[in-house]
Order: C-alpha cells, then structure tokens, then sequence
C-alpha cells in the first residue's frame, strides 16, 4: 500500500505491505485521513507513537472496512466509517480497533467525516468529562478556529451553553461567531481577560478550553468564575506555568487536562458510544427537518484538501496557521 513515512523531520511517500488486523481490530480502506497538529509535533520528534503503534502519522480516519480481525461484532465488510486511530492514517489501509469505529454520519461525505474523530473525541471528554460544562454555563475556547475550536464551539453550543472564544484575526473572529460563538476576541487587539470579564458582568467563566499553556493559565484562572474547571489539552506556549494556589481555593477551582492519544481502547470506545448518542444525530445532513430548523446542527468545517502525495505541503500549511477548522488528505 502507498503510505507517508516521516523521514528526517519530512514526510515521505512510501509503499508498505498492507496491515493484518488481530482480534478486535478491523482494517479499513481509506478514502480519507484529517491533518492534526499532533501529527506535527510526531513529525518533529516531539511526540512519539505510543509501544506498539506504527510510526505511519495519522490519527483520524474515513473508509470502508475491508477486512475483520476474530471477535469482531457489529461491523461489516464494506461499512462506511469513520475512525480514531493511534497512528496509521496517512495510508491506503489502516488498522483500527473495532470500539474505535463509527458509522459515517448520514449524508457526510468521506473528506468531511475524516475531519471529525480526532477533533470531536478531545472535545467531548474534554469539555464534558473533565470539564463538566452542563447547559446554561458558559466556556472560553482558546483557539476557536482551529480544528479543535470548531468542533468546540459547535459542540459546545448544541448542549446550550455560551461559547466565547480567542482567534488571532478579526477574520478567524467572524468565523467562530458564524459558527456560534456569543463572543469571538481577537487576542492580538483585545485583552480576552477584560472580554471575557466584561461579558459575564465579573462573574467569569465557568470553563476553559485551554491549548496555549505558559503565561495564558494565571490569566485563564482569573477568568474563571467560582467553581470553574480549567482544561488543558496543548502547551503551544509552554509547559511551566505560574499557579495562585489561593486563588483556586477561594473560587474552588478544577485545574485538569488530558492527552487522547495514550488512553486504552476502551476508554475511547466509551468517548465514540457518547459522541454516537449526542452528537452524531446532529450531524445526520439526510434529516431534512433537522437540516432545516434545527439550530443545533453541526457541520465541520474542512479547509483545505490535500491528495495523500502531497502531506508535506498539507502539513507546511497547517503550520502556517491560516486555516479555519481543518485540513484533511484525499487518500483514494
Ligand atoms: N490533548 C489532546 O488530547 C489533544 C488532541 C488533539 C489536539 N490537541 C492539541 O490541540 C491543539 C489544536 O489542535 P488542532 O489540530 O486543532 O490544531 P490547529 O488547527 O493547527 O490549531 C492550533 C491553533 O492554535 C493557535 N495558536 C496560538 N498560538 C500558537 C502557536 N504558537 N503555534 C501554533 N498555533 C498557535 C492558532 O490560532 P490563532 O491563529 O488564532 O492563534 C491555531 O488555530 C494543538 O495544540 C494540539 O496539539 C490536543
């Protein structure tokens, strides 16, 4: 099979033989991979597969399962899916464990749905598993037109809660309000502390979304209201952080965060049976009545496409930071 292979910091095309799925895994053909920061960081040595992962990039799938390993149940031959994987993506087959699976969302095309996994998993626990954002709470996305702010925003909103987010254009702005945010601070012209303070009257925010690190967390903590859960998913501008302890026992605070990649097979099953439940009905494009009146609809936002021979341009646009929601790699 044709596959990227990273090579001295690039990616490379390449041909490897086609994978055998084991017990519990199945082996999709694939029509499409979404383009992730994190695969970026694995192509600049900075965050390795976990034991036993191959070191093919590529960490959302979409295709067709064109083979089942032995105790696999509820999938077929030739069902169209979309999937989280560990590493393997950016290849014309890829192994994936059968909990990691989930049907193509009604009416979404492969390029589409290869955007979701990734991005939808981190948000979901995220935000609700550790975050505990419930309906009616407000929460601060940093980000909010990356990959992940996107699916954030859009989430976030479906279950009814406020969203304001940080972009660094006013263009990135207007995107993430379009997508549902009540409040979109350009962190370049705005101070999104005083925004965001200014927005809850003082109260503050009862979650933040945090993929910047460094000097954002005692500013994140400060936007937080009584009871407030900070969640980390990235350190794009650093890992060391100055913490006010008092600060989170006066207003109760919940200082946590998490990495998806390294987590069992089961605990993400659990994320894709959530994501099926709640999310995947909102998705459904063949639901004309949802289409239509419902406001709670969410639809990812692709970018920019990229043919699988050209990963290292995807990855190089990625990196310059323009995009709006995602980039994704045509494989077929
Ligand atoms: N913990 C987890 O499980 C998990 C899972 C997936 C992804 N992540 C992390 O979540 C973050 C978003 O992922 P993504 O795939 O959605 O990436 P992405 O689309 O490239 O988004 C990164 C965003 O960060 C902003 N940014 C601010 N400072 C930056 C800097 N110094 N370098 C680069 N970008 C900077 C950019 O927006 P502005 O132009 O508006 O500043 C950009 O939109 C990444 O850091 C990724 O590693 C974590």
């Amino acid at each position: 099979m044709k596959c990227i292979e990273i090579s001295d910091r690039k990616l490379i095309l390449t041909e490897r033989p086609i994978p055998k799925p084991k017990s519990g895994e199945v082996l999709v053909k694939v029509y499409a991979a979404g383009v992730n920061r994190p695969d970026i960081l694995q192509r600049n040595g900075l965050y390795p597969p976990p034991e036993g992962v191959t070191d093919i990039p590529g960490l959302e799938i979409s295709g067709e399962i064109a083979e089942r390993g032995r105790n696999v149940e509820g999938l077929r031959n030739g069902q169209q899916v979309c999937a989280l994987v560990s590493g393997g993506g950016y290849a014309e087959y890829c192994i994936v464990p059968a909990r990691q699976c989930l049907p193509l969302p009604k009416g979404l095309d492969f390029i589409t749905a290869a955007g979701i996994p990734e991005t939808f998993f981190t948000v979901w626990t995220n935000l609700f598993d550790r975050g505990l954002l419930k309906k009616g709470e407000t929460v601060l996305v940093h980000g909010g037109a990356s990959g992940i702010g996107t699916a954030a925003i859009q989430i976030a909103a479906a279950i009814g809660a406020k969203v304001f987010v940080t972009a660094g254009t006013d263009e990135k702005c207007k995107a993430c309000r379009k997508l549902g945010a009540g409040l979109a601070v350009n962190y370049k012209t705005h101070d999104f502390l005083d925004e965001a303070l200014k927005a809850t009257r003082d109260k503050g925010v009862d979650v933040v979304l945090d993929m910047m690190g460094g000097e954002y967390l005692p500013r994140n903590l400060k936007a937080l209201g009584t009871g407030g859960r900070h969640v980390s998913i990235a350190i794009q501008h650093g890992r060391m952080a100055e913490l006010d302890i008092l600060q989170v026992m006066q207003k109760r605070l919940i200082v946590t965060g998490s990495t998806l990649r390294p987590r069992s097979v089961e605990e993400k099953g659990a994320i894709a049976d959530a994501l099926k439940k709640n999310i995947w009905p909102l998705l459904n494009r063949k639901n004309a009545l949802l289409a239509l009146f419902c406001k709670k609809r969410i639809t990812p936002v692709i970018d920019k496409v990229f043919p699988l021979t050209e990963a290292q341009a995807a990855h190089d646009y990625l990196d310059s930071g323009v995009h709006i929601g995602k980039v994704i790699l045509r494989v077929m």
